[in-house]
C-alpha cells in the first residue's frame, strides 16, 4: 500500500486510519452481506441500521436530547446559506450575522434574498484575522449567525456569542464540528458539511431544534424543507449513504478516543507546540490575533510571498501536502482537525526550523540531516 503523508488540506481533508480501513472492508462487503456499503439500498434493513446508529453516535457525543432532529442532507454548508433565511427570515424581518470571514460574507450574501441583514460585527477591517470583542444587535432579530471556526483566516471563536431575548442562535460550524464539546441547547441550528471533521463531502449534518421545524416557511419546494426531511429521517430522496456510513464510523472513533473533552484536549496539545514555534519565529509569524486564533486552521506567512511559495514547494517535496494558504490570505495554512497526528506537528516544526535557519542564515545553518523527500506511515 502506499505510504500515507501528512495532509494539511483545509477539506476534504485528513480521515482517521482506523475508519479509513474499517470503510476499506465494507466498501467490498458491509458485515456479511456480501454487497458493498455503497451498493445497499437505502430503504434496505442494513443502511436502515447504518443511519440509525449514525444519529444515535452523533447525539451520545453532544448530548442532543429529543428536542432536536438530527438530518444529514446534501448541497454542502452553502446550500444551508440560503435554506435557513428561506425558511425563517420573512422579506420584513432582520436577521443578524457576525462577520467574520468570507464564509459568513457568503452566508449574509444569501440571506439578503429572502430578508434584511445586519451585521452585527465585522472583521473586515483587518481582512479578518480577528474575532470582534463587541457585537451590536438589531432591535429585533429572527436569528443570530455566526461561523464558530473561519477556515481561511485560521479564527475561532472561543464560546458562542450570547444572544438577544427572541431570536435563536445559528452556527456554521463546518470547520470545527465536534472538535470540542457543544452546548447544543443554545443553539436554534447547527450546520456543517462534514468535509473537515466528520467524514467525506456530499453530506451536510443539520441539528435542528424541532419546534423551529413547525415555524419555519412550508411553502418550499419538499426536498429542501427540515420538516420534511426530519419526518423521513433525512430519506425523503435517497440520501448519500456513503457519507452518513462513514460519519457513524467518525462519531464512533471520537468516542472511542475519549469523545468531544478528550478531542479539545488533544487540539490544545496538538496545536501548541506549532504556535508557540510561531511566536518565537524570525522568520514566520502567525496572521490570526492570538486571543482569535484557531485550533483547527494555522495560518501563517513569512511576509515574502516568494520565500512563502519556496516553502510550499520544499514542504510539497518533503511529504507535507496542503499547506499553501487561501488565496484571500496568502502564505501558509495549516489544517489540523481532529484527525490529523499531533506527530505531524513536531515534523512541520522541526522542518520550519530548519527553513528558518538556512534561509536566514545561508545553507549550513539548517540543522536537520535529513531534508530529503521522504514518506510517512
Ligand atoms: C466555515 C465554512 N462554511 C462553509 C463552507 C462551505 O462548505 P460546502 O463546500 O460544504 O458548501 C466551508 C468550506 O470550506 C467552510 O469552511
Amino acid at each position: 500500500m502506499t505510504q500515507r503523508i501528512y495532509n494539511f488540506s483545509a477539506g476534504p481533508a485528513v480521515l482517521p486510519v482506523p475508519v479509513l480501513e474499517e470503510a476499506r472492508e465494507n466498501i467490498l462487503s458491509l458485515g456479511n452481506t456480501g454487497m458493498g456499503i455503497m451498493e445497499h439500498s437505502h430503504r434496505g434493513k442494513a443502511f436502515v441500521a447504518v443511519h440509525a446508529e449514525t444519529e444515535a453516535a452523533c447525539r451520545r457525543l453532544a448530548g442532543i436530547s429529543d428536542e432536536y432532529a438530527v438530518l444529514f442532507l446534501q448541497g454542502g454548508a452553502s446550500s444551508q446559506f440560503f435554506q435557513i433565511p428561506q425558511t425563517f427570515l420573512k422579506p420584513d424581518e432582520t436577521a443578524d450575522y457576525l462577520v467574520t470571514g468570507v464564509w459568513a460574507q457568503k452566508a449574509v450574501k444569501e440571506a439578503k434574498r429572502y430578508g434584511k441583514v445586519h451585521e452585527a460585527c465585522s472583521s473586515k477591517d483587518r481582512n479578518f484575522c480577528y474575532i470582534p470583542k463587541t457585537v451590536d444587535y438589531s432591535a429585533n432579530p429572527k436569528y443570530v449567525h455566526f461561523t464558530s471556526n473561519n477556515t481561511i483566516f485560521g479564527t475561532q471563536f472561543k464560546t458562542e456569542p450570547t444572544t438577544p431575548a427572541g431570536a435563536f442562535l445559528v452556527c456554521d460550524a463546518s470547520s470545527d464540528i465536534y472538535s470540542r464539546p457543544i452546548d447544543v441547547n443554545k443553539y436554534g441550528i447547527i450546520y456543517a458539511g462534514a468535509q473537515k471533521n466528520l467524514g467525506p463531502s456530499g453530506v451536510t449534518l443539520v441539528i435542528i431544534r424541532k419546534d423551529l421545524m413547525e415555524q419555519g416557511n412550508l411553502n418550499q419546494p419538499e426536498v429542501i424543507q427540515y420538516k420534511v426531511q426530519a419526518e423521513n429521517d433525512s430519506m425523503f430522496n435517497t440520501p448519500p449513504t456513503f457519507g452518513i456510513y462513514l460519519m457513524g464510523l467518525v462519531f464512533k472513533w471520537i468516542e472511542k478516543n475519549g469523545g468531544l473533552k478528550a478531542m479539545a484536549d488533544h487540539n490544545q496539545s496538538k496545536a501548541k507546540p506549532l504556535y508557540d514555534y510561531l511566536a518565537q519565529s524570525k522568520l514566520f509569524k502567525s496572521t490570526a490575533d492570538e486571543d482569535s486564533r484557531s485550533l483547527m486552521n494555522v495560518c501563517f506567512v513569512t511576509g515574502n510571498e516568494e520565500l512563502d511559495a519556496k516553502f510550499v514547494k520544499e514542504t510539497t517535496a518533503a511529504g507535507f501536502d496542503g499547506l499553501k494558504g487561501h488565496r484571500s490570505v496568502g502564505g501558509m495554512r495549516a489544517s489540523i482537525y481532529n484527525a490529523f497526528p499531533a506527530q505531524g506537528i513536531t515534523d512541520l516544526v522541526a522542518f520550519m526550523k530548519d527553513f528558518e535557519a538556512k534561509n536566514l542564515y545561508g545553507e549550513r545553518a539548517g540543522a536537520r540531516s535529513s531534508l530529503s523527500p521522504r514518506r510517512r506511515k
